[in-house]
């Protein structure tokens, strides 16, 4: 017996990346897996993604859609849990980057961070919420980032939107706490994924070079945090953030 055996998980953004190992974990330990992405296909590897979890004897089906529409995003809720019969963890973790300083930015990278980072979460918990309650509670995860915690110079529209993942946590763990549905926030530091493997080598040096722990994290060093937030081993955590940063904000 896992310890999600029995409960259904809804993760965004999980064809790749952190999502893709959320949507592994989570798995291991005996949930159903639905998740979202822009395209779920073979070229995009969302298929295959699909594959990887039901080998692991859960049901698993990935659906395409856009997390920032909040319409498409309803009928996608409405959709999966009539195919699982109910939703008991989500994630918020489709996310983008478009990043530039404050000056140079223009409206359209500012719209589509804040969009696709902050309003799909929105959209999200708006459409599981009332299923949420009317089940037997629940656990929503937002991914936000330490650049939400503490700022970062040249991404004021990605620190803006995961410092707006936290504040739309602890709102809505205050909000709908007593229904049994708890809110918290995973705020990942440097994870060596397709976003940083992207940087130039001294850059990724640079900023190893100040983590505590001296590597950059893993996407199972998150996919864990997020298996314990959406356990019953954090029955009495809501509207924390977690740190996942190798120390590197202490
Ligand atoms: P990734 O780019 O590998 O994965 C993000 C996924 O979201 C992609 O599959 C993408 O297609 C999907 N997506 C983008 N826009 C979407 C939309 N409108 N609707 C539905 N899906 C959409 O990124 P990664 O590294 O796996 O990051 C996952 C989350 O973790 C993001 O929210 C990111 O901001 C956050 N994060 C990542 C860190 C890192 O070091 N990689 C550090 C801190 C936070």
């Amino acid at each position: 017996m896992g310890l999600l055996t029995g409960k259904v998980a809804l993760i965004t953004g999980a064809a790749r990346g952190i999502g893709k190992a959320i949507a592994l974990k989570f798995a291991d330990e005996g949930a159903d897996i639905a998740f979202t992405d822009l395209v779920i296909d073979e070229e995009h590897g969302g298929l295959e993604t699909e594959r990887e979890i039901a080998a692991k004897g859960v049901k698993a089906k990935g659906y395409s859609g856009n997390a920032a529409d909040f319409a498409e995003t309803e009928a996608l809720v409405n959709q999966i849990n009539k195919d699982f019969g109910h939703i008991d963890i989500l994630v918020n973790n489709a996310g983008i980057t478009k990043d530039g300083l404050m000056l140079k930015m223009t409206e359209q990278q500012w719209d589509a961070v804040i969009n696709v980072n902050l309003k799909s979460a929105f959209n999200f918990i708006h459409a599981i919420t009332p299923i949420m309650m009317h089940e037997r509670g629940g656990s929503i995860i937002n991914m936000s980032s330490v650049v939400g915690v503490h700022g970062n110079a040249g991404q004021c529209n990605y620190a803006a939107s995961k410092a707006g993942l936290i504040a739309l946590a602890k709102s809505i763990g205050q909000e709908i706490g007593r229904r049994g549905i708890r809110a918290n926030a995973i705020a990942p530091g440097f994870i060596d994924t397709a976003m940083t493997q992207a940087l130039p080598e001294d850059i990724r040096k640079a900023w190893i070079q100040n983590i505590p722990l001296r590597r950059a994290g893993t996407v199972d060093d998150i996919a864990n945090v997020a298996t314990f937030l959406a356990s019953d081993m954090s029955s009495y955590v809501s509207g924390q953030v977690i740190q996942v940063d190798g120390g590197m904000n202490m």
